[in-house]
């Protein structure tokens, strides 16, 4: 059984199909132990309550990196998701994980951006593409390493830029996107399916 812990920081949305797709089945194999938010308001702890799956909430309260991520690590542990059996799923999670807690978990974190990387990093990456003028963009799951949106790729889907498009209307289309690709990753690693080789993520 693959452990989930799911971090999040705002609305939830990707975390709410992850939690559907395991309901229904079509995630097996994978269990959801926590839900951690760094945002107290983040709608996305009733969700998870909505899905009987604990929930923490981690607020910074003045520390960066390290010291909040020290915390983040005693709260896994607490769940027991572990680099040998858990996942770290980050969903809409908008704090940068520091260079230490990212090693403990090497490749057993995963996120989604909106956008086709290595474009469009950081935040507001559907109005970068706008204000790019891009004829595609759409989403990326990878591996998170200790730079920002720069581990290897997992999955990517492309979504049509239309003329009129505004980053509402992008926005939306690509999170429609989102919601499928996240469970597919999911599925992927669970099935052990994955094989990285440097910034090659390989189905097998
Ligand atoms: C999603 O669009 C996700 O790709 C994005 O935040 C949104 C969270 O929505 N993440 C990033 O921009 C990370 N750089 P959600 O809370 O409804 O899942």
């Amino acid at each position: 059984m693959l452990r989930l812990a799911i971090l999040i920081s705002g609305r939830g949305s990707n975390l709410r199909s992850i939690l559907q797709a395991i309901k229904t089945r079509r995630l097996v194999g994978v269990e959801a132990r926590v839900v951690i938010s760094n945002n107290a308001q983040a709608g996305g702890i009733a969700i998870a309550k909505k899905f009987n799956v604990a929930t923490e909430i981690l607020t910074p309260s003045g520390l960066g990196g390290w010291s909040f991520d020290k915390k983040l690590l005693s709260l896994l542990e607490k769940y027991t998701v572990l680099p040998s059996n858990g996942l770290i799923c980050l969903a809409g999670y908008m704090r940068i994980l520091s260079p230490k807690f990212v090693e403990r978990y090497k490749m057993r974190i995963v996120n989604i951006h909106p956008s086709l990387l290595p474009s469009f990093p950081g935040l507001h990456a559907q109005k970068q593409a706008l204000e790019y003028g891009v004829k595609v963009s759409g989403c990326t799951i990878h591996f998170v390493n200790e730079g920002v949106d720069s581990g290897t790729i997992l999955l990517q889907q492309p979504v049509r830029v239309m003329d009129r498009d505004s980053e509402e209307t992008l926005s939306k289309r690509i999170l429609a996107q989102e919601h499928k690709l996240y469970p597919r990753a999911i599925k992927l690693i669970a099935e052990k399916r994955i094989e990285v080789k440097g910034r090659k993520a390989m189905l097998i």
